[in-house]
């Protein structure tokens, strides 16, 4: 007799099924290019000396583990919008923002609170997209659409104005601020400026997930599409993870922010967005908060998280020239060239399910089966190996 007996087994997530199956895979030249985790140049996580440098000043402060208020530690907050908005931004007035569990909290907290705000609205995402925004969404009972964005690993951009053009107002659309994932390709800042026209022309809703800032140009650089979007007085959502840019991926830190009309609005924002948070979690953990305002009140911290940042981000972009120049040398079929072009931890490699699942079995190469691969997972150690396999599985 069980409760159960109508319960569904589910298909596995496509993307964090992957650890576990590379963990138990006993092969010693395994490489995981699946999960969006950046990796040192001999492949190993990477805790940045930034982050354990606050972490010691936090343990020197002998602080306590109260609750912190349901939307998060303030000082958190000031900073991470300030790397978002930029320092002294006009629009902070505008602004609530709440500390989340991740980036997928905010997404969760932003989605929970708007479906009850645009209940028949359709909310739109670029196709292909993170394959969690369609899993969040939907489960906060969202109908959900789906945009044009890349064609032959370039964006798409004039069906994605087409089909801007034919959603209804008030639907919302989201749109990845940099480092396009899973593609690795994002609008130019003309191009973005072209979209955000269209966006206030169609009255939509636009939410930005950015969860790479600083891993394309620059951090004011990969933020430009909000500020842009800000001064042209846009109502919008924004979702930050620190994952990526702090290395904090176990911490689960992020932010949420809402660009409105008033302070008004603000102060009737925060009230819904406390209580969608205490219905869900109650308030959010301390401990990565801490570590990112550690950092960013620090310019000595300050300065050494951005230099590692830019180590990081230029690993990667070397890690995208060896690739294709390995595939160059071992004679691919494909031109894999645009993979240097792109941003960020991915890019979609072309792979069908088939090839994939030829490169874990025969290979021991770890990828989700859309043929994401994360080009952090690459070093001068592996690139030869990865190449070969690629060219064998086409
Ligand atoms: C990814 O896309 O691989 C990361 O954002 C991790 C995740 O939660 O999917």
């Amino acid at each position: 007799m069980t409760y159960f007996k109508n319960t569904e087994l589910i298909p596995e997530d496509p993307i964090l099924c992957i650890p576990p199956l590379f963990a138990a895979d006993q092969r010693p030249n395994k490489v995981n290019l699946g999960v969006g985790a950046y990796r040192d140049a001999e492949g190993h996580p990477l805790v940045l000396t930034s982050v354990q440098k606050a972490e010691v000043r936090l343990l020197e402060q002998n602080l306590n583990n109260e609750y912190l208020p349901m939307d998060g530690d303030p000082g958190f907050i000031e900073e991470s919008l300030k790397l978002a908005m930029g320092e002294d931004s006009p629009h902070r007035s505008r602004v609530y923002a709440s500390q989340t569990v991740g980036g997928s909290g905010a997404l969760k907290i932003a989605g929970d609170f708007l479906k009850e705000q645009f209940p028949n609205s359709t909310l739109y995402l670029s196709h292909p997209s993170w394959s969690n925004h369609r899993h969040i969404f939907s489960r906060c009972g969202f109908e959900l659409g789906h945009y044009p964005y890349s064609h032959n690993h370039t964006l798409d951009f004039e069906e994605m104005c087409d089909a801007i053009k034919m959603m209804k107002n008030g639907d919302l659309i989201l749109f990845h601020a940099c480092c396009h994932n899973p593609t690795g390709i994002d609008p130019t800042f003309d191009q973005w400026k072209i979209i955000s026209t269209l966006v206030k022309e169609k009255g939509l809703f636009p939410i930005f997930d950015m969860a790479y800032q600083g891993f394309s140009g620059g951090l004011d650089q990969d933020a430009a599409v909000i500020r842009h979007f800000a001064d042209e007085g846009h109502e919008m959502a924004l979702t930050i993870s620190h994952s990526k840019n702090f290395g904090l991926y176990g911490e689960r830190i992020g932010l949420l922010a809402f660009f409105v009309d008033s302070a008004d609005t603000v102060k009737k924002l925060a009230s819904q967005i406390k209580s969608t948070v205490r219905g869900i979690y109650s308030s959010p953990p301390a401990h990565g908060a801490r570590i990112v305002k550690t950092i960013l009140q620090s310019p000595e911290l300050t300065l050494e998280w951005k230099e590692e940042l830019v180590n990081m981000r230029d690993r990667i972009i070397e890690m995208r020239k060896a690739l294709v120049a390995e595939l160059y040398s071992t004679k691919s079929s494909i031109d894999f060239s645009f993979i240097q072009n792109q941003r960020g931890l991915f890019s979609m490699t072309g792979l069908n399910r088939e090839q994939v699942s030829l490169l874990r079995a025969e290979h021991g190469i770890y990828m989700p089966s859309n043929g994401r691969m994360n080009i952090a997972g690459v070093t001068s150690k592996n690139v030869k190996t990865v190449a070969e396999a690629f060219n064998e599985v086409l």
